[in-house]
């Protein structure tokens, strides 16, 4: 039995990787409630009594917008939060798994950054998660992995999925910016993938994992109105208008082009990701399956 130590488990991929546990692991998940991460006397005793051989720390500050007037909040959660699961799995012996964000890079690039691409983040919650990054990896001396992901979104908790199918029902109009580019992840392949690094212990340094393929937000909201649709979660058609980002400004700056390659992480993990289409459908038709129960 493989024993794993959870952190944000009742966040989005949180929730995921409780689903998808395999059976020769053996998961304590803990909510904010339980363990606050930034409380690093009570995070070395919780962990010291649990003894993992495994931490995954998917417990962040994931509200970009507002941690550009929260960023003191963003970074005890995100950097010294991130530091204070380091320290205890380095304490006790475990292997730090390290969830982090396509934020971290500026997104003017042309072609997908790989893990070892120049970071610039753009807004106050990628600085945060950088610099979460850049502790974790000191402190466990480069032995953690650091997996980094994308415009993640699950049945669960609030993500661009979500709010779409609630406006969608709501109105017969919606406009969504069409020049921010990345890929949809639904967080229930992340958590598999999770899985199999768990399996493979000498796998260290940064990762990237998404689901395949690229998007704009507006050719994400299209695609949720369709599936929506064809899956009769939606009653009518919705007119979306494409936009530009500087029609729909928001506290935080978004990188543009924030695609993120997973080309080594494939290669190492034996896995291929579905395309995010593929992947949005299969979660629809979830969502629909439990919404009739
Ligand atoms: N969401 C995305 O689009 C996205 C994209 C790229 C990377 N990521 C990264 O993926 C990981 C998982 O994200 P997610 O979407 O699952 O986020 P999420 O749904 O916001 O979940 C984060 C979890 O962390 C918990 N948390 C917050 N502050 C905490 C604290 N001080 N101590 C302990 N737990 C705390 C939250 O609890 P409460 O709900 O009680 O606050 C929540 O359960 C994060 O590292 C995130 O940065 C996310």
């Amino acid at each position: 039995m493989i024993k794993c130590f959870l952190t944000g488990a009742t966040g989005q991929l949180g929730v995921e990787l409780q689903h998808t546990c395999p059976p020769d692991v053996e998961l304590k998940g803990v909510s904010r409630d339980a363990l606050d991460i930034c409380q690093d006397q009570v995070v070395s005793e919780v962990v010291g009594r649990c003894r993992p051989d495994i931490i995954i720390n998917c417990a962040a500050y994931t509200a970009v917008d507002r941690a550009e007037q929260e960023s003191e909040h963003a970074f005890a959660v995100n950097a010294r939060g991130a530091a204070n699961i380091a320290k205890a799995g380095v304490k006790c012996g475990a292997r730090v798994i390290h969830i982090s964000t396509d934020f971290v890079f500026a997104g003017t690039g042309p072609v997908p950054y790989r893990p070892d691409d120049a970071t610039g983040p753009v807004n106050l919650y990628g600085a945060s998660k950088l610099e979460g990054e850049k502790r974790v990896f000191d402190i466990t001396r480069g032995s953690c992995l650091i997996l980094r992901t994308a415009w993640l979104y699950s049945r669960h908790g609030r993500n661009f999925v979500n709010t779409m199918l609630r406006l969608m029902k709501e109105r017969d109009l919606l406009r969504v910016v069409d020049d921010q580019i990345g890929t949809p992840t639904w967080a229930n392949g992340l958590a598999r993938a999770i899985w199999k690094c768990v399996t493979i212990s000498d796998m260290h340094g940064i990762h990237h994992w998404t689901d395949a393929g690229v998007a704009s937000w507006y050719d994400f909201a299209v695609a949720i109105a369709e599936e929506g649709i064809a899956l009769k979660l939606l009653g009518h058609s919705i007119t979306i208008l494409p936009v530009p980002t500087k029609e729909y400004p928001t506290p935080a700056r978004r990188p543009a082009c924030s695609v993120i390659d997973t080309s080594l992480t494939r290669r190492v993990l034996g896995l291929t990701p579905p395309h995010w289409r593929v992947a949005l459908r299969q979660m629809l038709q979830e969502y629909k399956e439990r919404s009739n129960e």
